[in-house]
């Protein structure tokens, strides 16, 4: 099929490139003529794993192409929708990009006799597909369906091709069978559903998991104060499988371009409904406080603060991503600074993005160059490189033997029987 992409960042290159590879056509459209000129070179401009390998295999076939111009997706069987919806000051999504599509597609598309969809990836709050379905209402070939993404920094691709389900809302039979056509080869179950669900379950799939994290954060809250392990608390409950293993690790707390912002506009869209959505605002709460909760703990083994050096490990909101949205390193850094304490940070990807922030931190290329005559280290984000580290170096590294593991993701007791003191999250 012919596949017409508007918006080449996270979402959008990456359902480009994975519709190429699963067999169809498609003309990504981006509105940045720097981006379109290094996606045409076969460069891509953010960090994922196995991402531009799969660009250039889909260029090398003629599968995929890049252009600035809307009047290109002319031709498309399906027009998918992956424009930013950034979060507003008063947490509203801004739709501004997602209906400057809209109107481009009004004057790009031709009238014709076959069926079109225009297909809306971009997370946005709940009616919108609805709204854009009425722009296009003089147009009965074209079907505006809702066609959420549920993919993940760092395995974005795999995630793609790879999906736990295909969620298909469409108000017309020809939308569900144009849309069946471009997953024909990815197995996956799916769910044939109105767009209002289509929207409501990304939202509230992401909503969901943020509340599990912040339900073990808080949780761990408590292993701390009752001298128990929430890592063991985990283990033990994952094993139901009603509860399931998955999105129960304690830590610093989520961050990232979903998490945050999916649940401050599901809880705007609940207060525009008189509807209180008290355990999600509750999970915002124990989110947002979660990385000073942390801190408190290394303030108090580490007193007095002033002039000691900490050396942060890792800064990307999660490993694997060059992301530093909603990261909780962003949240730690002031904190410190406030307290007085010298910052060595190192990170495999982010740092070029913090260094932009906070452009006097000490920043090292290696966790033991960050790790000199540290005072602490703290686990941030648990990049495989850092979670293996070679613990005779850290320790002749070190200034004072003090690991705190911001991720519950180092070896307690090995550390321990290295002679580290050891301190987790919700670990006692
Ligand atoms: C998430 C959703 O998983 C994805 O389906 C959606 O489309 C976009 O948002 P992403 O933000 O890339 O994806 O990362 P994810 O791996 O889900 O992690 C989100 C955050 O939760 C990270 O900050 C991570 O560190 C944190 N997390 C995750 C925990 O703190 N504990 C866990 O058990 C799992």
């Amino acid at each position: 099929m012919q596949i017409a992409v508007i918006g080449t960042g996270y979402v959008g290159l990456t359902t480009a490139v994975a519709l190429a590879l699963a067999g169809h056509t498609v003309t990504g459209i981006d509105a940045d003529p720097e981006k379109v000129a290094k996606l045409s070179r076969g460069q891509v401009p953010i960090y994922e794993p196995g991402l531009e390998e799969s660009l250039r295999q889909a260029a090398d076939v003629g599968a995929i192409r890049f252009t600035t111009q809307p009047n290109e997706s002319s031709h498309a069987d399906v027009v998918f929708i992956c424009v930013g919806t950034p979060m507003s000051a008063d947490g509203t999504a801004d739709l501004t990009y997602v209906f400057t599509a809209v109107e481009q597609l009004r004057a790009a598309l031709p009238v014709r006799e076959q069926a079109r969809v225009i297909a809306m990836k971009s997370t946005v709050p709940v009616g919108t597909t609805d709204r854009v379905a009425q722009r296009f209402a003089d147009r009965p070939e074209i079907h505006v369906v809702s066609n959420p993404e549920f993919l993940r920094e760092g395995t974005a691709l795999f995630d793609s091709l790879h999906p736990a389900r295909i969620v298909i809302g469409s108000a017309s039979a020809e939308g569900y069978d144009v849309m069946q056509r471009v997953y024909e080869t990815i197995r996956a179950p799916r769910l044939l559903t109105t767009r209002v669900n289509a929207e409501l379950i990304k939202y509230a799939s992401n909503a969901f998991l943020a509340t599990r994290i912040s339900f073990m954060n808080e949780l761990a809250r408590l292993c701390d104060a009752v001298g128990a392990d929430v890592t063991q608390v985990a283990a033990g409950m994952g094993y139901d499988s009603r509860i399931g293993a998955e999105f129960l690790r304690a830590g610093l707390g989520y961050g990232g371009s979903c998490f945050p912002k999916d649940t401050a506009a599901l809880l705007r869209v609940a207060a525009e409904h008189a509807v209180d959505l008290s355990i999600i605002r509750q999970a915002t709460r124990v989110n947002d406080s979660q990385p000073a909760w942390f801190w408190q703990n290394v303030r108090e083994a580490l007193q007095p603060l002033a002039g000691k050096r900490i050396a942060l490990l890792g800064l990307a909101f999660k490993p694997d991503t060059d992301d530093i949205r909603e990261a909780p390193a962003l949240k730690l850094i002031p904190q410190l600074l406030r307290d007085g304490a010298v910052i060595s940070a190192c990170d495999p990807a982010a740092v070029p993005h913090v260094k932009r922030l906070y452009p006097s931190l000490d920043f090292a290329e290696t966790p033991y160059e960050a790790l000199q005559g540290a005072d602490a280290a703290l686990l941030v984000t648990e990049w495989q490189p850092y979670v293996q580290l070679d613990w005779e170096r850290v320790k002749q590294a070190m200034a004072r033997p003090l690991l705190f593991d911001g991720r519950n993701a180092w070896p307690r007791d090995e550390l321990i029987a290295w002679g580290f003191s050891y301190s987790g999250v919700g670990r006692a």
